[in-house]
């Protein structure tokens, strides 16, 4: 038996990173901007904003009110820029994708096939139909964010990210090769590979949540629906394999939280949604991820140098200073008049972060 009393010491750890970006968030709209806006500006410089509102967000009018609308919300003193995205539908026209290169506003035009996930009624179901739209932005520089996932029923819900690469993805860059692309919150090693493989001018995003958790956490002694997200949790063999590459220091992987804020009860509910909270707490919950595969000294490629590089826009001045220390995560936000529940709701927290200068 141990002795008791033998006085463990354990070294605090702290680091100090380039003050990060967040390159996809969902923030909503109306009363839920008081909370999402006031997290996602309390550290990060800036974000990329999704525009799968209902209904979404598809020509620079409807981006820049709503860039507005954001901005009302940023607690005083904040400095944070919104950076917006269009959403791509069938009817997405050149003209469209030239307004958006004119607007300084708008950074890049997501792509969410119709129905793979929360509000993509409106997305893509006729991919022939946008050959001028795909190529005005291979010409322009226009960055296009895809949700990777095909939405074929017949297609297990674990394997569709991969099928999306080989159906999707591969025959997009053929056609398109200087296309720039971000594969958005990767979660397998199918996409970490092809990422890793691919040209330059392809990039993906990586979610806090898919570095911490695997389908165990959601489905083992029961269903926990606040695990639930899409792309959904995949086995233990992949989360490692998305560790892998964002500690890797290769500048293609980059920070993503991909915090979607749900009503507490959407998400209790016989069909819940899909989405996961963390915005509140996004850098502290990276860091863990980091500092488990003990790679912290990686952080500051993945969260602050990668997604600016690749946006072609600065690295942010200020610094942001991380410390190992606990704190209670609560156990629900405001949404609105509903409540959230954030991912690690009720349990601890091991880090904390701040801007310093
Ligand atoms: C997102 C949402 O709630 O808007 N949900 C999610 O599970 N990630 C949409 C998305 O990014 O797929
Ligand atoms: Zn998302």
């Amino acid at each position: 038996m141990l002795p008791l009393s033998q006085g463990i010491h354990v070294a605090m750890q702290e680091i100090s990173i380039i003050q990060p970006d967040d390159w996809h968030i969902h923030l909503r709209d109306g009363a839920a901007l008081q909370q999402t806006v006031a997290d996602a500006s309390r550290y990060f410089a800036r974000a990329i904003v999704m525009p799968n509102l209902t209904p979404p967000v598809v020509n620079v009018s409807q981006a820049l009110a709503y860039r507005q609308r954001i901005l009302e919300q940023v607690p005083a003193g904040r400095q944070w820029n919104p950076l917006m995205t269009l959403y791509l539908t069938d009817n997405t026209s050149r003209q469209d994708i030239l307004d958006a290169h004119h607007c300084d506003h708008v950074y890049a035009v997501k792509l969410y096939p119709a129905g793979a996930t929360t509000n993509s009624d409106s997305g893509v179901t006729d991919w022939e139909r946008l050959t001028a739209v795909f190529e005005t932005m291979q010409e322009l520089g226009t960055p296009l964010l895809l949700h990777g996932e095909v939405t074929d029923s017949t297609i297990d819900i674990f394997d569709r990210e991969a099928e999306f690469i080989e159906r999707r993805l591969q025959p997009l860059l053929q056609r398109f090769p200087a296309l720039k692309v971000v594969l958005e919150h990767i979660t397998t090693t199918e996409a970490a590979d092809f990422v890793a493989t691919a040209a330059g001018n392809v990039a993906a995003t990586i979610t806090a949540h898919h570095l911490l958790y695997n389908r165990n956490h959601m489905l083992a002694g029961g269903i926990r629906p606040h695990y639930y997200c899409l792309p959904i949790l995949k086995r233990s063999r992949h989360q490692q394999a998305l560790l892998s590459a964002a500690t890797s220091g290769n500048p293609r992987f980059f920070l993503g939280t991909d915090s979607a804020p749900h009503a507490r009860d959407a998400k209790q509910a016989a069909c819940g949604c899909a989405g996961c909270y963390t915005a509140y707490a996004a850098l502290e919950l990276y860091a863990e991820a980091f500092a488990a595969a003990g790679a912290l000294d990686k952080l500051e490629g993945f969260a602050s140098r990668n997604g600016p590089a690749f946006y072609g826009l600065p690295t942010n001045d200020r610094m942001l200073r991380l410390q190992q220390s606990t704190w209670p995560a609560p156990h629900n936000l405001p949404l609105g008049n509903d409540a959230m529940v954030p991912l690690r709701a009720g349990e601890t927290l091991q880090w904390h972060a701040e801007l310093v200068s």
